[in-house]
């Protein structure tokens, strides 16, 4: 071998080593930003936590106990326990595959094809992009591992057979549309519109979307009763007339226009983490709600 040759034989391998380093290091970032972004979405807006963490008889979160399951939710149709989606292997979801996980959030199927229930949001879930739900599926096995047993739900209620189709690619929401992307935070992401629009016999009313109405009996067990809000456009009943830092404030500090503190029930101690851009997202699309009405609750 001449000199010149082994030369660029270096100057080639330092090449190449230079190029995967960088490539990791690339590699490296992108999976670093994969996490926070699964950090922020699942501790912020989506709050997966508000029923997956446990709480103790009064409601308050159990530290050390985030993720674990075992917090119980009483509906006519169902009590259901939320489990433990910690990467437990006994216990929670540490022997799924990715695959697995993202399939039982976004589709409603576990990975014995049993179809899981209400009250998570299946039918707004389903719209979680393919990104952002690699970023949620991340973060999930990256929290401490907490071995719980938690019982399984039982409901009375029949399940539906699937809650739709096989999911095929789901497309990011482009953040420069204010609209759509508040859209995307409220619904999909964030559910609000679910505790929002009127429940009329076990169907949600979505030609009411956001008229709220509906009782939540002793919610997170604190002994209180919760009626969800107007949140429409309506001048009188809803947020028509509240400025934009009214609406933030009572997303992200759970205080009313009036000063009143709301009852701890909607995730304020997520949603005080949502950053101030998001924040305007989703007041830019809450506009657009045209004003509606709650039907008169039920007689029964
Ligand atoms: C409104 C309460 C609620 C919210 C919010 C919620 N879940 Fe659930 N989740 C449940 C309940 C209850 C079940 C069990 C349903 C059943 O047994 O059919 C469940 C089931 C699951 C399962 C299946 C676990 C198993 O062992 O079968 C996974 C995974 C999961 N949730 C992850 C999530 C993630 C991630 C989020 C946030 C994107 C989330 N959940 C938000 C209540 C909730
Ligand atoms: C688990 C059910 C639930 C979820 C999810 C939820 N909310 Fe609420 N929300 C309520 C209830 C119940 C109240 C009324 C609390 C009270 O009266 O003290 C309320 C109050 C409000 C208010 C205050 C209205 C007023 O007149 O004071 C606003 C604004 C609001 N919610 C918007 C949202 C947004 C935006 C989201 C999603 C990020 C959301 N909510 C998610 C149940 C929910």
């Amino acid at each position: 071998m001449t000199d010149s040759t082994s030369r660029s034989w270096a100057a080639l391998a330092l090449v190449l080593s230079l190029f995967f380093a960088t490539n990791a290091c690339s590699e490296d970032s992108a999976g670093e930003a994969l996490l926070a972004r699964g950090d922020y979405l699942v501790n912020g807006v989506v709050a997966c936590g508000n029923c997956h963490s446990a709480r103790t008889s009064d409601g308050e979160l159990i530290e050390g106990m985030e993720f674990a399951g075992n917090f119980v939710i009483e509906d006519p149709g169902f009590r259901a326990y939320a489990p433990n989606i910690t990467p437990a292997v006994r216990t929670g979801i540490g022997s799924w595959t990715a695959e697995e996980i993202t399939r039982a959030i976004r589709e409603g199927v576990r990975p014995d094809g049993q179809v899981l229930g209400p009250p998570m949001a299946f039918q707004l879930y389903r719209k979680i992009s393919d990104n952002d739900i690699r970023a949620i599926v991340a973060y999930l096995r990256s929290v401490p591992t907490v071995e719980n047993e938690v019982p399984r739900t039982t409901f009375r209620i029949p399940l539906p057979p699937n809650w739709g189709p096989p999911l095929g690619v789901v497309p990011d929401v482009p953040r420069d549309d204010l609209v759509a992307y508040g859209a995307y935070l409220t619904g999909p992401l964030g559910h609000c519109t679910e505790c929002h629009t009127p429940l009329v016999k076990g169907r949600f009313d979505w030609s009411r979307i956001g008229a709220g109405g509906n009782l939540f009996q002793n919610p997170l067990g604190k002994g209180f009763r919760a009626v969800s809000s107007n949140i429409t456009q309506h001048p009188e009943l809803g947020l028509g007339q509240w400025s934009d830092d009214e609406i933030k404030r009572a997303i992200a500090d759970g205080i009313s226009r009036d000063g009143r503190q709301l009852l701890t029930f909607m995730g304020f101690s997520y949603y005080s983490s949502i950053k101030d851009e998001d924040l305007d997202a989703m007041v830019a699309y809450l506009r657009t709600i045209p004003p509606a009405t709650a039907p008169p609750p039920a007689a029964d």
